[in-house]
């Protein structure tokens, strides 16, 4: 799924020069990805989707079959992911709820929430007390959990394990279960655990970390003797944007959660994945505007830029791309211009050295004209970019397959 699919292809090349830069999804690909996930994954594990990585409506519809929920983490989040999926559970998370949004939540009858402070359980309990008729609200606090064996120490994106303002201390877990189960709190039920501690991990890092979470949190209801009937492990299962064809090992991972879950019956798992579902499934497709030399290094400048798809600067990567050369003639009467090495490095419209897309791509004869699909723009690409700056034009967005095919 990184060189663009047949239906992706044809699409960008169907568009006329100023209908690009667009966003072009697989939802046919995707669904037969989240399918093969979902097919990795025992009975007992539940799949919910962290809506974050990718929130389009086309994108959450498509996932409908295959996930057994969705992970939301504000409040437009979850006014958002309630109307495109209506009726389907979802998670609320996130640090800083505000009143007004924990307030909507339970109007909206949002069936868990991931507490993420003692000042938030306070908050809920008390707002629970007056907006949720005599529903009891089921909470999992979420742990910051010290990982001992060195299963974080590689990653990049760490939001556990270390001082993080994500979670509870793991000095606050007795305290939190005391107030859950004591009767201070009638209107709450302690329904589990929830840790999200990193995003990039292997199979092998992330079931270490599973193990880690549901083991603290058992011998936590241990000592105080009560059941926990669900523990999330989170998100965070790695893409490898320096070598696109690789995935998670979804077949590795499913094994361990299986032998996890068999250690523990009468406990449900779930895990809360966003890049790894649909990173694959999405394409940001550019035209060559400009060719240029510099200094002995060749740059070929894009329609569009870092504005739209801002993963690569945030992670510090070269977003793998194909380049699609055109047939058409040029239009212009003015000269094309056109690389004369093997490698450009392709950049965007924005007054910026930071607008990089990708560095030193093999490119040989690269022209005006040419067409470039970016990969593995699925997620984290364009919700997460500074869209106005500059105020050049927003991309074109094209859902190809699934239900709802775009023509
Ligand atoms: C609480 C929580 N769950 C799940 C995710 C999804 O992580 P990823 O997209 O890396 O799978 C995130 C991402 O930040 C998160 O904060």
């Amino acid at each position: 799924m990184t060189h663009p699919t047949p239906a992706v292809s044809d699409r960008i090349h169907s568009l006329s020069p100023e209908e690009l830069p667009a966003y072009v999804y697989d939802l046919t690909a995707l669904q037969e990805h989240v399918a093969g996930v979902r097919a990795a994954l025992p009975d007992r594990v539940e799949l919910y989707y962290a809506a974050k990585a990718n929130p389009e409506p086309e994108i959450l519809a498509a996932l409908l079959p295959y996930v057994d929920g969705y992970e939301v983490s504000s409040g437009g989040e979850l006014a958002h992911v309630g109307k495109a999926v209506p009726g389907r559970p979802l998670a609320f998370g996130g640090p800083g709820k505000t009143p007004a949004e924990v307030i909507r939540a339970l109007e909206l009858g949002v069936e868990r929430f991931h507490v993420e402070s003692v000042y938030e359980l306070h908050m809920l309990a008390d707002l629970a007390a007056r907006h949720a008729d005599d529903r009891r609200i089921a909470v999992l606090p979420r742990f910051n959990l010290p990982v001992g064996d060195g299963s974080l120490d590689s990653v990049s994106l760490a939001m556990g394990g270390r001082p993080t303002p994500f979670g509870l201390d793991p000095d606050q877990a007795d305290e939190v279960v005391r107030l859950l189960t004591d009767g201070t709190y009638p209107q709450l039920e302690l329904r589990g655990v929830h840790a999200h501690l990193a995003s990039g991990l292997e199979a092998a890092e992330q079931l270490a970390v599973a193990t880690s979470i549901v083991t603290w949190s058992v011998e936590l209801a241990a000592r105080h003797g009560v059941t926990l009937h669900e523990i999330v492990v989170g998100g965070g299962m790695a893409v490898d944007y320096a070598e696109p064809e690789r995935r998670f090992d979804w077949a590795a991972y499913g094994a361990g959660l299986g032998r996890l879950a068999d250690a523990h019956p009468g406990l449900t798992l779930r895990i809360e994945p966003g890049r790894a579902l649909t990173a694959y499934c999405g394409w940001y497709a550019t035209e060559v505007l400009d060719v240029k030399h510099s200094h002995g290094e060749e740059f070929a400048v894009v329609r569009g830029g870092t504005h739209h798809l801002r993963t690569p600067a945030t992670k510090g990567h070269d977003q793998p791309c194909t380049v699609l050369p055109t047939d058409a003639p040029w239009p212009h009467p003015w000269p094309r211009s056109a690389a004369q090495g093997d490698k450009a490095t392709l950049t965007g419209q924005l007054c910026t050295p930071k607008d990089l897309l990708a560095r030193d791509v093999p490119a040989p004869g690269l022209r005006a004209g040419d067409r470039v699909a970016f990969s593995l723009c699925g997620a984290y690409a364009w919700n997460i970019s500074h869209h106005d700056f500059l105020m050049h034009p927003r991309p074109g967005f094209h859902f190809l397959g699934g239900a709802g095919e775009d023509s």
